[in-house]
């Protein structure tokens, strides 16, 4: 067994997949049944014997990658995880293998060092004030704050108990005051529900917000509900908005909510996670138009940043809120030292926490930001001629013009038949898409990710699903 050796047998397969993936000469999608790849894999033999290396190692990876799921196919147009740059993935393997959780500063000071200044340029991007490493006493100044985290639904979290650690800061010994609330957009991605579960604070503490028939926050309705909540004893824990939504990849008004907000002094949350990628277009920002009148946004890098699952990052315009997000002690990793760098560990749920900044910086560096700003500008437009095409088309109709780069459409006829065309373009593997429910109907959905895809590939998809259609 040797380092170089087997990494050049992992290179050379990831390589010819690569290229077979771009090519379109394998289906994108291909699901055996489970015990069928338990067995091709060979899996309990493996784990008896071991010695995976040299060419038991060639013959394994190739099973392997056949019963992958081929996000970097043109084809893939499913769910919003991005086409991930090979630069990113060097990243992913460099980390694994320095194996340095930098969330304590001497488990790791370049991934620290990395984490600390991706966090201060996205801090810029949103309009806030960069943390500077040693913050001076005395300042009227409000500087921003951040960690990046295992993923969105996680960030979301981190950021609800940011925004807790400030209206109830007793909550984290005492339990939560009970009459605390949200405010969410009825169509927002059910990781906010599923934090204010975790919270405690209940299902039923999330209160939505009025939307209009695109699912889009209706500002005007916002004063209603929340004097409503004030009237009944509730104190808001937050306002949530998406930038942009998961189903249809449509932003709520953030400007006219974020001034609401401000007036009531209620914390305003982004859930970015999929949009605030848009913040690095000057073509798309203003989609984002508001932001820094928010106290806390996420922003997914393993959406529309090329960058490997999972990178996301927590951002927080006033950093002693994340600081105090989490309170707790452990005396062999909390306690004063004289150290030359700085600690994520209080800012997370994780302990051991992988160097995630890494893979983004990566990608940043590969790319540059001019580089990821025209990635995120090519998506959104080819989103926008897939739309103009479908319009155009007699038998197929759109749920609403594009925002960002998700396309819901369907074909003429039953919700029944959406699914059933998405189970067999599934199961034929040449497109693979999702679908979903939006303004009480079926839709297909697709969000473009792949730097290769184009309006050509749409269209051949369009062909395949009259095709499908036509059969029945
Ligand atoms: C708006 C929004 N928020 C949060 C999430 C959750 O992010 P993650 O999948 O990284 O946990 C998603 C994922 O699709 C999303 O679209």
């Amino acid at each position: 067994m040797s380092f170089l050796s087997d990494a050049q047998i992992v290179i050379t397969a990831l390589e010819k997949y690569y290229q077979e993936s771009i090519s379109r000469q394998k289906p994108v999608i291909h699901q055996a049944p489970l015990e069928t790849v338990v067995s091709d894999l060979d899996l309990s033999t493996h784990i008896t014997n071991g010695r995976l290396s040299g060419e038991r190692l060639s013959q394994f990876l190739t099973k392997y990658l056949e019963s992958t799921t081929r996000l970097l196919h043109p084809a893939y147009l499913a769910h919003q995880v991005g086409t991930s740059h090979y630069a990113g993935a060097l990243a992913s393997l460099i980390d694994g293998f320095t194996n340095n959780p930098m969330a304590i500063y001497e488990m790791g000071p370049g991934a620290a060092s990395i984490e600390w200044t991706i966090i201060n340029w996205l801090l810029e991007k949103v309009g806030w004030l960069p943390q500077p490493l040693r913050v001076p006493n005395n300042t009227d100044q409000i500087f921003g704050g951040g960690v990046l985290t295992h993923g969105g639904s996680l960030a979301n979290l981190t950021a609800l108990l940011a925004a807790r650690s400030k209206l109830a800061p007793d909550a984290w010994q005492e339990g939560n005051p009970g009459d605390m609330v949200l405010m969410v957009p009825a169509e927002s991605h059910y990781s906010i529900a599923r934090a204010a579960g975790i919270m405690g604070l209940g299902r039923n503490a999330v209160y939505p917000m009025a939307v209009d028939e695109k699912g889009i926050v209706i500002p005007d309705k916002l004063p209603d509900l929340y004097q409503g909540l004030i009237n009944e004893g509730k104190s808001v824990l937050a306002v949530v908005a998406n930038g942009c939504s998961t189903a249809a990849g449509l932003y709520d008004p953030i400007r006219e909510i974020g001034e609401f907000c401000n007036a009531q002094h209620v914390w305003f949350h982004i859930d970015g996670a999929h949009g605030a990628s848009a913040l690095l277009s000057k073509k798309h920002k203003k989609r984002l138009d508001g932001a820094e009148l928010a106290d806390s946004l996420i922003w997914d890098a393993h959406k529309l940043m090329r960058t490997p699952a999972l990178c996301t990052a927590v951002l927080v315009k006033d950093f002693r809120t994340i600081d105090q997000a989490f309170q707790q002690e452990a005396s062999y990793i909390f306690h004063d030292k004289e150290q030359p760098g700085f600690d994520f560990i209080h800012r997370t749920v994780e302990c051991t926490k992988a160097g995630l900044g890494l893979k983004w910086f990566f990608v940043l560096a590969a790319l540059g930001e001019q580089g990821l700003e025209k990635h995120v500008d090519d998506q959104y437009e080819l989103a926008q001629q897939a739309f103009d095409y479908i319009e155009s088309l007699p038998e197929f109709g759109c749920a609403a013009a594009p925002q960002s780069n998700i396309l819901c459409f369907r074909v003429d006829g039953s919700d029944e038949l959406q699914l059933e065309v998405r189970n067999k373009l599934t199961a034929q593997g040449d497109f693979y898409l999702s679908t979903t429910a939006f303004g009480g109907r079926r839709y297909l959905r697709m969000v473009f990710n792949h730097p290769d895809t184009r309006l050509d590939d749409i269209k051949q998809l369009i062909q395949h699903i009259r095709d499908l259609v036509n059969q029945n």
